[in-house]
Parts: C-alpha cells; sequence; structure tokens
C-alpha cells in the first residue's frame, strides 16, 4: 500500500491535495467554519432553499408519516406514493410526459447514458461537459468523442467523420445505431450557456438523440426557473432532460424527464436506477415542497439574478477575468494552482469561502476561484466579499 503515500505526497507537491472543509451548523448564506462566520461563495443552494423553514417542516412531516427509510428498491417494494407525486411533479414542472428519480444527478447519469447508449453507438460531448456524463459515456461502451467545448462547427465536422452503418434509424429502433449528443445546459465550473439552438439545429440534421444536463439550471434559468429548455424556448426539441435536485431546489436526488417511453424504458434498463434503494420519504418530501416555493415564484429568481450582476459587475470593475460567466456560476480566472489555493486560503482568512478549483476537475493552467452566487446573500455580504477579493487579488498581483 505504499503507493498512497506516493501518490498522496504527489498531489501535495503539485498542489492539488484536496481537504474537507467542515460546515458547522446549516446551509445558508453564511455558514460557521472552525467556529468562525463567514460568508458562503461556494454552494450550489442558489435559491437558498436548502435551509427554507417550509422545507424543513415538510421533511420532518414526512417522516412521521412515512417513516425514515424506503426499504428496498423502486422495483422491489420501495415506490411510495411520495416517489409518485415527485415524479409527476417534476415532469409538470419541465413540461414534459413524464419523469423518473435517480438517487442523485451523478446516478441519473450513468444510467441514462449507459442504458440508452452502447456498443457501436456514438457519443458527441462536449469537452467541459461535467464529469459524471464522461463516467456515464464511458460506461456505456460507446464510442466517445469530446468536441471543443460549445464550437458548433467543431461539433458537426465530428459528426461528418462518423459516419453509422447500417444508417440510424431515429431512436435506435430495430439494430440501428444511435448517435446521441449531450451537453450541460449551465456549465458547471464556466459558468456559461450551451449554445442550445444550433446543437437542436445539428441533432435534427444527423437525427442524433439529444440529451441536456439541466443540473445548474433547474430553479434558475428560464422565465418561470424550468431550465435550459424554458431559455431558449427549445424544451419540445430536448429527447433526455437530466437535472438534480440538490443544487436550487436545494434538496437531494436526480431525474430524468422527458416522453413516456423513454421513462418506461430507463425504468427497465437503467442498472443505477434499478439496483439501489430508493431515496427516503423526507428527501422527496424536501424536493416537492421546494418545488411548490419554485412554482410559486416567491421572487428568488429576481433576488439571485440581482446578485449576479451586482456580484459580476464588482469584480469586473476590479479587474478580475470572469471567463465569460453568463449565470449564478462565476469563475475568477487564476491560472496557476499554487495560487488559486493561495487566494482561496486568502478570502477564507478574510471571512468569505470559496474554494480554489484544480485540475482535473478544470484544465492545466485553469485553476480558478469558483464563485457561486445564492439568492439569499445581502448586498452587505457581496460588498465585503468584494473589498476582500480586491485585497487578495491586489496581493498576489492578479488584478
Ligand atoms: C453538470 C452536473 N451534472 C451532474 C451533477 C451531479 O449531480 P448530483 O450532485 O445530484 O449528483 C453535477 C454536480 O455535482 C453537475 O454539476
Amino acid at each position: 500500500m505504499d503507493f498512497i503515500d506516493d501518490e498522496l505526497a504527489e498531489l501535495k507537491r503539485e498542489g492539488l491535495y484536496r481537504e474537507l472543509k467542515i460546515i458547522e451548523g446549516e446551509q445558508g448564506n453564511r455558514v460557521r467554519i472552525g467556529g468562525r462566520e463567514v460568508i458562503l461563495l461556494s454552494s450550489n443552494n442558489y435559491l437558498g432553499l436548502a435551509s427554507h423553514p417550509e422545507i424543513k417542516k415538510a421533511a420532518v412531516s414526512a417522516i412521521e408519516k412515512f417513516g425514515c427509510g424506503s426499504g428496498a428498491s423502486r422495483l422491489i417494494s420501495g415506490s411510495m406514493e411520495l416517489h409518485k407525486e415527485l415524479e409527476e411533479r417534476i415532469a409538470s414542472f419541465k413540461k414534459t410526459e413524464s419523469a423518473i428519480l435517480f438517487n442523485s444527478g451523478y446516478t441519473a447519469n450513468l444510467g441514462v447514458l449507459s442504458s440508452i447508449c452502447g456498443k457501436g453507438d456514438v457519443i458527441f460531448c462536449d469537452k467541459l461537459n461535467h464529469a459524471s456524463i464522461i463516467d456515464g459515456c464511458l460506461l456505456s461502451g460507446a464510442e466517445l468523442k469530446r468536441y471543443p467545448h460549445k464550437d458548433i462547427d467543431a461539433l458537426e465536422r465530428l459528426i461528418k467523420l462518423t459516419p453509422l452503418s447500417p444508417p440510424y434509424i431515429r431512436g435506435g429502433a430495430r439494430g440501428g445505431k444511435k448517435r446521441l449528443i449531450v451537453t450541460d445546459g449551465i456549465f458547471s465550473m464556466d459558468g456559461d450557456i450551451a449554445p442550445l439552438k444550433e446543437i437542436v439545429v445539428l441533432a435534427k440534421r444527423y437525427s442524433a438523440i439529444l440529451m441536456v444536463d439541466d443540473a445548474h439550471a433547474t430553479g434558475v434559468l428560464g422565465k418561470d426557473g424550468r431550465g435550459t429548455g424554458e431559455y431558449f424556448g427549445l424544451n419540445d426539441s430536448i429527447d433526455i432532460i437530466m437535472g438534480t435536485l440538490s443544487k436550487a431546489v436545494g434538496s437531494f436526488g436526480g431525474f430524468v424527464a422527458g416522453r413516456k417511453k423513454l421513462i418506461e424504458f430507463l425504468i427497465n434498463k437503467a442498472r443505477s436506477f434499478i439496483y439501489t434503494t430508493s431515496l427516503p420519504p423526507s428527501v422527496i418530501a424536501s424536493s416537492i415542497a421546494a418545488i411548490d416555493i419554485i412554482e410559486r415564484g416567491d421572487n428568488l429568481r429576481d433576488l439571485l439574478w440581482k446578485n449576479v450582476s451586482y456580484l459580476k459587475d464588482g469584480l469586473t470593475n476590479i479587474g478580475f477575468d470572469i471567463m465569460g460567466s453568463e449565470s449564478q456560476i462565476i469563475p475568477v480566472f487564476v491560472g496557476d494552482t499554487h495560487r488559486a489555493v493561495e487566494m482561496s486560503q486568502m478570502l477564507l482568512k478574510e471571512g468569505v469561502f470559496v474554494q480554489g478549483i484544480r485540475p482535473p476537475t478544470v484544465p492545466q493552467g485553469k485553476s480558478r476561484l469558483r464563485v457561486t452566487v445564492m439568492a439569499t446573500h445581502s448586498k452587505a455580504d457581496l460588498d465585503t466579499a468584494l473589498a476582500s477579493f480586491e485585497k487578495a487579488g491586489k496581493k498576489l498581483e492578479i488584478v
């Protein structure tokens, strides 16, 4: 087992060693770390729902009514009324015929990609797609073609270079090989948005199945927060909408929304759906209560987008490169791995918690601080954060 010491030492040498930061108490715009209150700018709890009183109450009453565990996988005896209710609510929120729950967004991506695609099929995947998409592609055994980030011409060239034989029949029916294009809606480490209009054109032109990972867009993007499809007015052109309940929804779990027959297929084929105990009642009830709030509006998205503009303007005015962010995820470019760690530590000392993101999560030389904004940040939170960023940025000669 000496290799463990060697590999850990190497990670430390390269500035790539990772440690857990323990949050004391609940998740909010400010959290306690090591007994100190700090401003949290590293959470995907974008709408602040993870500790919303209405949602906490729903979870507690679900435990009282339905107990703590579901006892079995969905296809054995773990499908409770609450699972069905949440799936119907997700389908209605995403404006699709049907939806299916997974135990996380990660397992949703594994399950859907490895059941829809197999040997002989080809998956076209944006280079900056989330790791769970890559893992799902690898698990499927399909040929994986990664195209440069958001580069539509390169995607088309790749598709043309990959002719399928026998000719693809839409849906891959009766032995036909499939093409599938998969993209994040909002990219998780860059905060930019997929060029969905152009991707839809290519999917139609080349008879490819289109899958969008809406993990960061659900609850955030589009007039009613329904996600990337709503934002572009293209919901009906997406064959597979994948998402998570663990970010803006503030709860836990993953899902896939789409046509009824897609969901029927996944129930029968997706191994990460079939071979695991289903989500517990309290988690399901939290998600339902959160969707109630998101559908009601409650001004949360307006507050979020206002905070996003304020922080982006502030960071840009100081002189930081925010890497073309178009969303609540705002990368602050640093470049060097060690400097990213140093800046994150300096900010924490100042009372601002922002994680440095390093390879392999992002490419070499593109280390950054990944700032995420919440609807519940106050103006004072953002002003304090900006002052700390300016101080740390100047000290490290980034600005
Ligand atoms: C784009 C994207 N897809 C999928 C996931 C996985 O979702 P979950 O955290 O629910 O497993 C994440 C986040 O972790 C993500 O950023």
